[in-house]
């Protein structure tokens, strides 16, 4: 079987083990999240072997080209020799200077980091909890606008870190966040193209961002945004977004809700993706960006499929919960 060379340290893998594994096992402790190879929180740097394709897919280029590696989806096929150093350059501090509750069960989080954070809106930072667990956290603000960086974070019952950023985070105290990673982001090029943007809960944040990015960069274009809930008062900047429809004739925002309930006549009563497909049944040329409950993510990517959207026009966000997928 191969073996992990770490500092001098030889640890040999079992069959079909991974790096995170065989490393966890022989107790030496890696940063790690969702262990499915979409966080990227896991990454470690092959300074000697050649780690396996699976463990470089979505790296970029210059990475994989120097060795880096997700080590949760690395069953290796020779000896690898690690640098456990090596990703320190993606950790960075922030000092939390604004957290306000959005609904009952969401916050807004806002931070400063010392000097810039290069991010798009809609990628994601992983925050470190205070016991050095590893979560995933849309990024809401826009560089260009914003000097902070913005998270929602929904308060997920007995959660860790949720729990954490509810009760026990204060204005003035430090983050440590690593990255940014992930794809799905307003990328420039097409502002003709009509959008499609669908999210539930805090599926929102990446969303946010993303339109906001979307209108400062001038894309012309119609772009719609769906907000889904189980009940409308797990909507939240609703407000906001009114505002922003009014102000851009290209930008209309659809509220909806599950269950009936409240006194805004504007939320429908319906389910997210019925609703994109009634008020949209052809989304041919559109591009489709998708976030938020997992297998809310799954369905509707194959409904906006069979509508007409090209897979390669359909960006998502599943929020996977950390420890693999749901
Ligand atoms: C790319 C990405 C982006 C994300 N962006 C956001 C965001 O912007 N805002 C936000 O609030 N969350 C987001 N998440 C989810 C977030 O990373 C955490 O999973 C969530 O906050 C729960 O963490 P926790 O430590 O509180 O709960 P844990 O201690 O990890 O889990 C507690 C319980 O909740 C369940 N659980 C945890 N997460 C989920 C989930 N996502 N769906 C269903 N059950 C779950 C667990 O199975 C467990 O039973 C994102 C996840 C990913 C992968
Ligand atoms: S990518 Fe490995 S833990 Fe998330």
């Amino acid at each position: 079987m191969p073996s992990i060379h770490v500092n001098g340290d030889t640890y040999e893998c079992v069959a079909d083990e991974t790096v995170l594994d065989c490393l966890e096992r022989h107790d030496i402790e890696l940063m790690s999240s969702c262990r499915t190879g979409v966080c990227q929180t896991c990454m470690v740097q092959a300074v000697e072997g050649t780690p396996p394709d699976a463990s470089q897919k979505g790296l970029r280029d210059t990475m994989a080209a120097q060795g880096f590696f997700l080590s949760c989806c690395a069953v290796p096929a020779e000896d690898l020799w690690l640098d456990l150093a090596g990703t320190k350059g993606r950790e960075h501090r922030a000092r939390v200077i604004e957290i306000d509750k959005l609904n009952e069960r969401v916050v807004r989080v806002r931070c400063e980091p010392p000097e810039p954070i290069e991010y798009c809106a809609g990628q994601f930072m992983n925050i470190v909890g205070p016991e050095g667990d590893v979560r995933s956290y849309s990024i809401a603000s826009v560089g260009a606008l914003d000097s902070f960086l913005e998270f929602h974070v929904l308060l997920m019952p007995g959660g860790k870190v949720s729990s954490w950023i509810h009760d026990g985070l204060n204005v003035g105290d430090e983050l440590t966040l690593i990255g940014p990673q992930g794809a799905c982001y307003y990328a420039p090029g097409s502002p003709d193209q009509p959008m499609v943007l669908a999210g539930t809960g805090t599926g929102l944040a990446p969303l946010y961002g993303i339109v906001r990015d979307a209108l400062r960069q001038g894309h012309v274009a119609p772009i719609h945004m769906f907000h889904g809930s189980v009940t409308a008062d797990g909507l939240y900047l609703v407000d906001a977004l009114r505002a922003l429809a009014e102000k851009h004739d290209n930008f209309s925002y659809y509220a909806c809700a599950l269950e009936a309930g409240g006194d805004d006549d504007n939320i429908q009563i319906q389910a997210i993706d019925a609703y994109v497909e009634s008020t949209l049944p052809d989304l041919g040329g559109y591009r489709v960006y998708l976030c938020g409950h997992p297998d809310l993510v799954k369905t509707m990517q194959r409904g906006v499929f069979l509508a007409g959207a090209s897979m390669s026009d359909i960006y998502t966000d599943a929020f996977l919960p950390a420890g693999g997928a749901s």
